[in-house]
């Protein structure tokens, strides 16, 4: 099943590149939410090939064309992560795709298809870039790491956005990247290029297989309370080194209590 998944990544890959060079059209889903007409194409093309291959497994995909049924597999899709950036021409996009044996990861593979880097693992066989194995870094301070995060779409509505967390962190590490796919932004942490990433308000497809990928090159990946990661559990996510765990951890939960402590804090978007 993971040669199967890694051919149809590097496929969804080719349609995706091709896009990247011509003309697009796309729709708004929700504020900053738009999907593409590649976005589609993607998940056409992966859905129709796990439906061929595998007619009695479930399959949940971003842009709806999933198929439910009860069965102990279920496939994870995100045809396109980072949608935004892709429609802006900047190069930071994947291709997600993962497998739950009985609601647990069992396999993820990402595809960058714009730097041909395939991400993937297998439960308890580690994790691979481009067949080379992946370890997560060593820095071992938050004050020397380079961490990244998200904003989630629903930002100028809901003031429990990240950006409190942002402001709190960006004075403790040494910096924070939002590179716009956390897809990506996982498969960064298993490679060690960043230390450690956070963020709120994500659907189980844009981590299903990059908290997979992380966990298997040696990163601890959990909710922001500490607690197991599961892709169909919390929305909010927290994979780093291992090494910088606590310190992270502790960082949110302040930055929370800062921002119940003064709720007039709350950075609420003049859109709303
Ligand atoms: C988004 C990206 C982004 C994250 C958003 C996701 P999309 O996925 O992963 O980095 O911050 O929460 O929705 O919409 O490009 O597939
Ligand atoms: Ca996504
Ligand atoms: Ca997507």
């Amino acid at each position: 099943m993971l040669d199967f998944a890694i051919d149809v990544a590097y496929r969804a890959g080719a349609l995706i590149r091709a896009g990247a060079e011509r003309e697009i059209t796309y729709e708004p889903k929700q504020h900053a939410d738009v999907v593409t007409e590649v976005d589609r194409a993607s998940e056409a093309l992966i859905v129709g090939a796990i439906r061929a291959r595998y007619p009695d497994h479930a399959i949940v995909a971003e842009e709806g064309s999933g198929v439910s049924m009860a069965s102990p597999y279920t496939w994870l899709i995100d045809p396109l992560d980072g949608t935004l950036n892709f429609l802006h021409g900047l190069p930071i996009f994947a291709v997600s795709i993962a497998l739950l044996a009985y609601n647990e990861p069992l396999l993820g593979v990402v595809y960058d298809p714009m730097r041909n880097e395939l991400f993937y693992a297998e439960r308890g066989k580690g994790a691979f870039l481009n067949g080379r194995r992946l370890h997560v870094s060593r820095t071992s301070a938050l004050a020397r790491s380079l961490l990244s995060s998200g904003l989630p779409y629903d930002r100028f509505t809901q003031p429990d956005n990240n950006l409190t967390e942002l402001t709190y962190l960006a004075m403790l590490v040494q910096d924070i990247r939002r590179p716009g796919s956390a897809a990506l932004d996982l498969c960064a942490v298993a490679a060690g290029r960043t230390d450690g990433h956070w963020e709120l308000g994500l659907k189980p497809w844009d981590v299903a297989a990059g908290g997979l990928i992380a966990r298997e090159a040696g990163a601890t990946v959990t909710d922001w309370q500490g607690g197991e990661w599961r892709p169909l559990g919390s929305d909010r996510i927290v994979a780093t080194n291992g090494l910088i765990h606590a310190e992270l951890l502790a960082a949110l939960a302040a930055a929370r209590r800062q921002r119940e402590q003064n709720p007039m804090s709350d950075t609420i978007s003049p859109r709303s």
